[in-house]
């Protein structure tokens, strides 16, 4: 093997799967190796390169000019001639939203479509995710056991993005099908025979976004960012435009949603997988912000994301050619040596948790990472005050196959009910 650059391609490189499990399980172990010797290599397997240290990655993120994310939603695996056949059938047409624009459009869009973000926007919500996460808790604490995911994790963020986005909260078992098979097409690797049912599922998403977009055109007003979305491109028809607004209703619900759910489904793992943790913030719940950043640090949900090289540049010491393709591995950076001591060391209290990478950095920085954060701190405050007696049961825990968006598909917990604190004290 040889990379485009004419260097032969060492065999772990070769190697490198990232539809493996191995990948799945954990990101940053099964990239060490590359961490270690070799930083940046090319994946003839992907035909990306791929980049693992953190210094490299945050460079990267910094510079939105050289190294542009206008392929951050393409598809990572090329599909048939049958199903992309199906996708135009549903005149699909997924383009630039926010997270994939070039400037200057980008910042353009995203400073008039901020103010939903801010702090005092966001407050708004609190008590909305407070309710949810206390009444689906309420729905099996009784039980003794629990799929954390399907029975919480994955239902309250969906919720809560819908809220936010505006939109009406039909169709939610639907939305859990299209959402995962959004994920598959853009991070995956179906294999032929599913590519087709895959291409359904994503053209139907497309259309059902289209009609929540043409309802929503009805009647504006009221809460809520697409609705916002819509209110702006009145005035400026140019930078909101109909384009966008179609492909942010599909990729915003997954961008909402999908993030955030995994995010704390694995958050709830690591952390009951150290009780010793577990414990303390059980015991201080002030210790619970940080235990989130830690927590998104250590095992974060989005495991790695995507650049496009526009000049000819240097990486760790690579030269690397206009066009080439970058994956960069957030998940392996939060686990680099050279910037967090002792990385694989889950630590609530380490002092630079916050820095890690998988909200992204710079301009294009995750707009709803406040309240991904809101929502988590949210879920653990109500299950460690409710359910500090919880433990993971004996369990294999499964991934989605793909590059990016991760986390365990159930998390399922044991507990004894007659030791409820609240039966101690109602
Ligand atoms: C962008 C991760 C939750 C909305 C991003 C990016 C990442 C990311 C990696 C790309 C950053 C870059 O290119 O530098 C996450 C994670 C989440 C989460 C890990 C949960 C734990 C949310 C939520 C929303 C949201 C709840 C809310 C609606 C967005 C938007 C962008 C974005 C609009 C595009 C920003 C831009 O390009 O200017 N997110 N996200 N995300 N995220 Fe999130």
């Amino acid at each position: 093997h040889t990379s485009p650059a004419g260097c032969p391609v060492t065999e772990r490189a070769a190697a490198f799967d990232p539809f493996e499990d191995e990948y799945q399980q954990d990101p940053p172990e099964y990239l060490r190796w590359s961490r270690e010797q070799e930083p940046i290599f090319f994946s003839p397997k992907l035909g990306y390169w791929v980049v693992t240290r953190y210094d490299d990655i945050k460079a990267i993120f910094r510079d939105n000019i050289t190294f542009s994310p206008s392929i951050a939603l393409e598809k990572i695996t090329p599909t048939g001639e049958e199903a992309n056949a199906v996708l135009s059938s549903y005149n699909y047409a997924m383009n630039r939203t926010l997270v994939n624009e070039d400037e200057p459009a980008h910042m353009a869009r995203r400073r008039v479509l901020m103010e939903p973000f801010t702090p005092e926007a966001l407050k708004h919500h609190e008590p909305m995710v407070r309710q949810l996460a206390r009444e689906y808790v309420d729905r099996f604490i009784d039980d003794g056991q629990a799929d954390l995911v399907d029975q919480m994790l994955w239902e309250v963020p969906l919720t809560v993005a819908l809220h936010f986005l505006g939109v009406p909260e039909e169709d939610m078992d639907l939305l859990r099908k299209y959402s995962i098979a959004h994920t598959v097409n853009t991070w995956g690797r179906p294999k032929p025979e599913e590519q087709v049912a895959v291409a359904h599922a994503v053209g139907n998403f497309w259309q059902l976004a289209g009609k929540i977009l043409e309802k929503m055109r009805l009647d504006p007003s009221g809460p809520g960012w697409m609705k916002y979305g819509i209110r702006k491109q009145a005035d400026y028809p140019d930078v909101v435009t109909d384009s966008y607004l179609h492909s942010m209703m599909m990729a915003g619900i997954v961008a909402a949603h999908e993030t955030t759910a995994n995010a704390a489904a694995n958050a709830l793992k690591i952390l009951l997988q150290h009780p010793t943790a577990w414990r303390e913030i059980c015991e201080d719940p002030s210790l619970l912000p940080n235990a989130v950043e830690e927590c998104l640090r250590h095992n974060g949900s989005v495991a790695a994301w995507r650049r496009l090289v526009t000049k000819d540049v240097r990486i760790g010491g690579i030269d690397i050619a206009a066009g080439s393709k970058l994956l960069i591995v957030m998940s392996s950076a939060n686990h680099d040596e050279r910037h967090f001591e002792d990385p694989d060391l889950v630590d609530i209290r380490r002092d630079n948790s916050s820095e890690h990478l998988t909200f992204g950095y710079g301009a294009h920085q995750c707009m709803g990472k406040n309240l991904a954060r809101m929502e988590l701190q949210i879920f653990l405050e109500e299950l460690t005050k409710r359910l500090p007696h919880m433990r993971l049961c004996e369990q294999k825990f499964t991934y989605v196959p793909n590059t990016s968006f991760r986390g365990p598909e159930h998390v399922r917990v044991e507990w004894d009910p007659a030791l409820n604190p609240e039966r101690a004290n109602p």
